[in-house]
């Protein structure tokens, strides 16, 4: 269980959301404490959830859909619905579950609860199962001290983005603050660009393959996009503009503009040569989750947590039409190699392909075509295959024309997160959350390189305590949105 990967909290913003969530409680039970109470309330059982069920029970983890990270969310209960009945200890879930008479036994893979622990709890829960105090439950509740938990552990950062150069002999590979260039024949380093604010999240090389365009930013604070030379590996430029990350970056066919989408709701194009910034779209109501430029650079299409697919026209800046058949976010769009059509995937697990016309584009089919969200597309050079990843840990191979399938890699060890087909239609490369790379045959699907760990595992610093409240701050908000999956 994890979450998807536009988001990344990885285990480090996990950790650390936990660390914020500690903060709450810790500000939680001392208001209470202050007031003093005769019946045991919600600060008698606060510890011990803190303790022993945070860790997957947070926003950021929400395992069986349950987060026991304030008062309310734990009365709401999870996925199956409450999980405690005021008054009633023997006939709540939470308890049953303590006790092993509902599987799995909580907490999940450890010891159970020591019997004084079950009995507190079970206690609270048949004095009514009240809160902390009146009012406070819906008061936000900041974080007043940031506990030091850093991170033992070394975590190998998700291949967040990958994108082949324009003559296939470098795949350029974005994760936590740095882009490795690598050879696809061999899997072999030629460099890493370092120095990115937080995860690159999108990738683009202009069309001459001279310059590199890598993009992120730190969450809630700021988009970023670096312009790198791809063959003395300097750094050209720095572009910041939006006030939340990018999440997509696109460079036209024609080499003169950038366009990035941002979870602030946004998309920029900026003049590629100087850095400039152009021009604002205004008109999703939500994060702009993927860009891209159609084939003939006459076009913009935009896909956004908003459920829809816009059409710019790249000249003038103006929204030309909306489609809006998804049921839920998207979060990948690709134009077909002839530009006649775009696919468009993502949470409601439908893969939707459009004619697109100059005043309209028209369904022309979907499908749902995987088990889970849809977490990125590719569509080969010639056409005739669109590949999806799924967080259903596959890889599917479907003819473009009438999405029936024709091969499935399933069993992913993570979920593959980015997807590239080289210039030359042969090679699928794979990025996934656990931070591996593969290469697949396109023809065979078969495995020709990696898996390959892409970076290596780092030590994460401890983030400054505003860092950790954005982070966490925009965990929950995804949450809410739905999307957030187990
Ligand atoms: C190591 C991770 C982990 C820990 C620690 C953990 N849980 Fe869970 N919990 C899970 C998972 C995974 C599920 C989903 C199980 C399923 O649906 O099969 C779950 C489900 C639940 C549910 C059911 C939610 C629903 O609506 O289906 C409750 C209640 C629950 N946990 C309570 C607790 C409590 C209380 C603790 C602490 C004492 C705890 N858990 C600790 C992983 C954990």
């Amino acid at each position: 269980m994890k979450i998807r990967l536009g988001n990344w909290p990885t285990l480090f913003f996990v950790v650390f959301a936990f660390g914020v969530a500690m903060g709450i409680w810790l500000a939680a039970s001392s208001a209470v404490r202050a007031t003093g109470t005769a019946s045991p309330d919600f600060n008698t059982v606060a510890p011990i959830l803190q303790k022993n069920c945070l860790a997957c029970h947070a926003s950021a983890t929400k395992m069986g859909g349950f987060i026991v990270e304030s008062y309310d969310s734990l009365m709401k209960g999870g996925k199956d619905g409450a999980a405690i009945v005021p008054g009633k200890s023997d006939a709540s879930r939470l308890v049953e579950m303590l006790e092993g008479k509902i599987q799995p036994r909580m907490p999940f893979n450890a010891d159970p609860l020591p019997a004084s622990d079950i009995a507190a709890i079970k206690a609270w829960i048949d004095a009514g199962a009240k809160g902390p105090s009146a009012g406070e439950a819906s008061t936000p509740l900041k974080p007043l001290a940031i506990p030091d938990i850093k991170p033992q552990v070394q975590v190998a950062s998700p291949v967040a983005a990958l994108k082949f150069s324009p003559d296939g002999k470098i795949l350029a590979v974005g994760g936590y603050k740095e882009v490795r260039l690598m050879d696809p024949a061999t899997g072999k380093v030629l460099a890493t660009l370092g120095g990115h604010a937080d995860y690159v999240r999108s990738i683009a090389f202009s069309p001459d393959g001279k310059e590199l365009a890598a993009a992120g930013g730190p969450p809630q604070r700021g988009g970023e996009i670096k312009v790198w030379d791809v063959e003395t590996h300097q750094i050209l430029r720095t572009m910041q503009g939006h006030t939340d990350c990018i999440y997509s970056v696109a460079w036209s066919p024609d080499g003169k503009l950038l366009a990035s989408g941002s979870y602030d709701k946004l998309i920029k194009l900026w003049e590629a040569a100087t850095g400039k910034e152009l021009r604002t779209l205004k008109d999703h109501i939500d994060a702009v989750f993927a860009v891209a430029f159609s084939p003939d650079g006459k076009w913009l299409a935009s896909g956004s947590q908003d459920r829809s697919v816009k059409i710019w026209d790249v000249a003038s800046g103006q929204r030309l039409y909306t489609l809006s058949e998804p049921l839920d976010g998207i979060n990948t769009i690709v134009f077909s190699p002839s530009g006649k059509q775009i696919a468009a995937a993502g949470y409601d697990k439908t893969i939707y392909i459009w004619n697109l016309g100059e005043k309209s584009g028209s369904l022309q089919q979907s499908l749902i075509a995987d088990e889970d969200s849809i977490l990125s597309l590719a569509w080969s050079p010639d056409g005739k295959v669109l590949v999806s990843s799924s967080a259903d840990n596959s890889i599917r191979f479907r003819d473009a024309a009438t999405l029936n399938p024709l091969s499935v890699l399933e069993n992913q060890p993570d979920w593959v997160e980015a997807l590239a087909i080289s210039p030359d239609g042969k090679r699928l490369a794979a990025g996934r959350f656990n931070g591996t790379l593969s290469l697949y045959d396109m023809g065979t699907s078969k495995q020709v390189l990696g898996p390959t760990l892409a970076f290596e595992p780092y030590k994460p610093a401890a983030p400054s305590a505003s860092q950790v409240a954005a982070e966490a701050a925009h965990s929950a908000e995804r949450a809410q949105a739905g999307e957030v999956h187990q």
